[in-house]
């Protein structure tokens, strides 16, 4: 975070309380905080007694063999029939669950009652093709209803799922494949996005060449675009169609997988971060409920996220269906085929509650007022931010010119491990600041510590910790318990350490300030250095890779890599582009450097360690900080001039 935003930071002392209105109607009270903090488990049981359990839990948290926590393990629950069926049972079969929108303007109404035929019919579908309880599946699809009753069908028979986000490559897709042994991949032909179809299918069968564990693909037709057929094909509608509309669901222990979901550290391997079945489901849709105010009669909400990060997993599929939530779900882009696309959907569908990410809100900020001034958004009661620290400015923006200077914000501190949100204010509860999550919820323990695990006083800052094992939480690393351990709970073993900096206020809010690891967050999507500066080193023109997160004024950070080419490839001048290729090839899109700068040399420790100091003073154009112990203090002038000619970006 750059030094003005830090001092914006300091000084923001607006703070808005909730409307007596609000408050007077608000599913979380004020009392919340009290009975979770008189009796914390107490608080947890209760919020799992709302859901539906075959047999109800008995026990709450079980910490013996901490850090790997049980919560309700004598319990036993179906997610996808309290997130479906239920609702069904209680007579809301005709109820929305989505109101689909394709980009190109196709749309699809699904009901409760329908997504219970298509959940059920596909639970069959997996069964017929060999899936069973435990059994891994990767789902590689568009934001199509699909993409929900895939992962549901899932979650129905036991088999945890691993949805890697459709902008991912081939590479992506075949290492996780792998890592998670998955026995089957949903995919689908292709998908909408800025104004043209995708392929989807080709990715899948690159990847599929690699790993022996895949016995079948399922594609779901899409786009219709033309697809290559292999003898482990089958098309979605040819199976899933004829199948039984009814599907009978057993119960799974609490502990039972549900998902695995991964994200960069700050290795080159991506994690397989882990996530149970009971907890789980009882944080996400107590969050729902409590942070987002879902009234599930009139409400319709709309979480803009991707089902392929966890924000669609918590908060498009399993918190909203548990609580009987109507949605929006749009497949393309904000701008196609207009800029004001979001706001003509909120007006079609008259959406109370929107959540989204900074990023959005700072492009939307950047096109102007007079998009969103075109459209009716007086539906809107709530908005939601969540993925990275929302700067003041951007907050009042989302509030003024979005919600008419009267909806709540709630600004949403959570991660990939934590399942579900752990840091936000309650509407109708607290008073919010632009800019800050304020604090843990009800049921939720956070600190901020310095280096020797003392929580800071208000006005200090330091690193953000998580205090109590949570229900939602990890349950551990997909294959690897030690990395799990050493990533999460080694530096202080009595406290999750998130990754983030955090300073508290002189009230005792909590401001987010970034990771303070090797992780960039580019548009609230995590990326390691180290996975890109490997990306980058696999291509034969590359001899050393350098890569740092800088600050962008629209994506929070941009990618900026440092290359030494091999030999004469500098030469080529094509080489920059093909560089940024070879990393979308190897990660996705999404990990493409904005910037690549070829040097000569980089700058290093005497002991060999780059100095991503100095190569962040470099890219945020900054005078450069002390560079004494640099082994060659000189290379920074060699780096200097060789920037202007290489910079690239599109
Ligand atoms: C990292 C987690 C949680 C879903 C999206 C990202 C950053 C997330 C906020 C926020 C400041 C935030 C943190 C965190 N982050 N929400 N409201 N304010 N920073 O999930 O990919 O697992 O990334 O996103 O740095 O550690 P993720």
């Amino acid at each position: 975070m750059s030094h003005e935003a830090l001092q914006n930071l300091l000084h923001e002392d607006r703070a808005f309380a909730p409307t007596a209105e609000f408050a007077a109607a608000a599913n979380a009270t004020p009392d919340y905080y009290d009975r979770a903090a008189s009796d914390r488990l107490g608080f947890w049981a209760e919020q799992a007694a709302a859901l539906q359990w075959a047999t109800p839990p008995t026990q709450t948290l079980d910490w013996s063999n901490a850090p790997f926590a049980k919560w309700f393990a004598d319990g036993k629950i179906n997610v996808a029939v309290n997130c479906v069926d239920r609702h069904v049972a209680a007579g809301h079969g005709d109820q929305v669950a989505f109101h689909f929108e394709g980009e190109p303007g196709d749309t699809r109404t699904v009901t409760y009652a329908d997504l219970l035929r298509e959940v059920s019919k596909a639970a069959n579908a997996l069964t017929e093709l060999g899936i069973q309880a435990g059994d891994r599946v990767a789902i590689y699809l568009p934001m199509i209803p699909e993409a929900a009753v895939a992962m549901l069908a899932c979650a129905r028979i036991g088999a945890p799922h691993s949805v890697v986000f459709g902008g991912f490559s081939s590479e992506a897709l075949r290492s996780r494949i792998v890592d998670a042994s998955a026995k089957l991949v949903i995919t689908a032909d292709g998908g909408y996005r800025k104004g043209s179809a995708f392929a989807l299918k080709p990715a899948v069968d690159e990847a599929v060449v690699n790993t022996p564990t895949i016995e079948h693909v399922l594609v779901v037709r899409r786009t219709g675009q033309d697809v290559e057929w292999t003898d482990k094909d089958v098309w979605w509608h040819d199976i899933v169609e004829r199948q039984s509309e009814v599907h009978e669901a057993q119960a799974f222990d609490a502990e039972h997988p549900l998902f695995i979901l991964y994200t960069s550290g700050t290795t080159g391997n991506p994690k397989g971060i882990l996530h149970t079945t009971g907890g789980y489901l009882t944080q996400v849709a107590y969050t729902h409920r409590a942070v987002f105010d879902l009234k599930p009669d009139t409400d319709v909400y709309w979480c803009t996220a991707d089902i392929g990060w966890v924000t669609g997993h918590s908060y498009i599929v399993y918190g909203p269906l548990a609580n009987r939530a109507t949605q929006v779900m749009y497949e393309g882009t904000p701008d196609t085929p207009h800029r004001g696309r979001w706001w003509e959907l909120i007006e079609k569908y008259g959406v109370t509650i929107l959540y989204t990410a900074p990023t959005a809100i700072r492009t939307f900020m950047k096109w102007g007022d007079a998009v969103p001034a075109d459209f009716n958004l007086t539906s809107l009661r709530l908005l939601g931010s969540v993925g990275e620290p929302i700067n003041p400015e951007a907050w009042m923006w989302y509030r003024k010119v979005i919600g008419g200077d009267s909806c709540p914000i709630v600004d949403t501190w959570w991660q990939t491990e934590t399942g579900a949100i752990m840091i936000s204010p309650l509407p109708g509860v607290t008073h919010t600041k632009p800019g800050s999550a304020m604090g843990p919820l009800p049921g939720i323990g956070a600190a901020v510590v310095d280096d020797q695990a003392v929580p800071v006083r208000n006005g200090g800052g330091g690193y953000l910790v998580l205090t109590e094992p949570w229900p939602a939480m990890l349950r551990g690393i997909w294959g690897d318990n030690d990395r799990y351990v050493d990533t999460y709970w080694s530096r202080w073993p009595q406290y999750y350490f998130a990754g983030d900096g955090a300073k508290l206020d002189d009230d005792g809010a909590i401001w987010l300030l970034g990771r303070v690891d090797d992780v960039m967050n580019v548009s609230g999507h995590r990326i390691s250095t180290t996975e890109v500066e490997s990306a980058l080193v696999s291509h034969p023109a590359v001899a050393e890779a350098a890569v740092v997160g800088a600050a962008d004024p629209t994506t929070g950070q941009g990618i900026v890599a440092f290359v030494i080419l091999r030999g004469d490839a500098a030469e080529d001048p094509n080489i920059v582009k093909a560089l940024r290729d070879h990393v979308a090839h190897e990660i996705g899109a999404i990990a493409k450097p904005r910037q690549i700068l070829v040097v000569a040399e980089l700058p290093k420790t005497r002991s060999g360690k780059i100095m991503r100091r100095l190569l962040r003073d470099i890219a945020e154009n900054r005078s450069l900080g002390d560079v004494t112990t640099l082994a060659d203090p000189t290379v920074m002038n060699l780096i200097g001039a060789g920037l202007q000619s290489a910079t690239t970006e599109d």
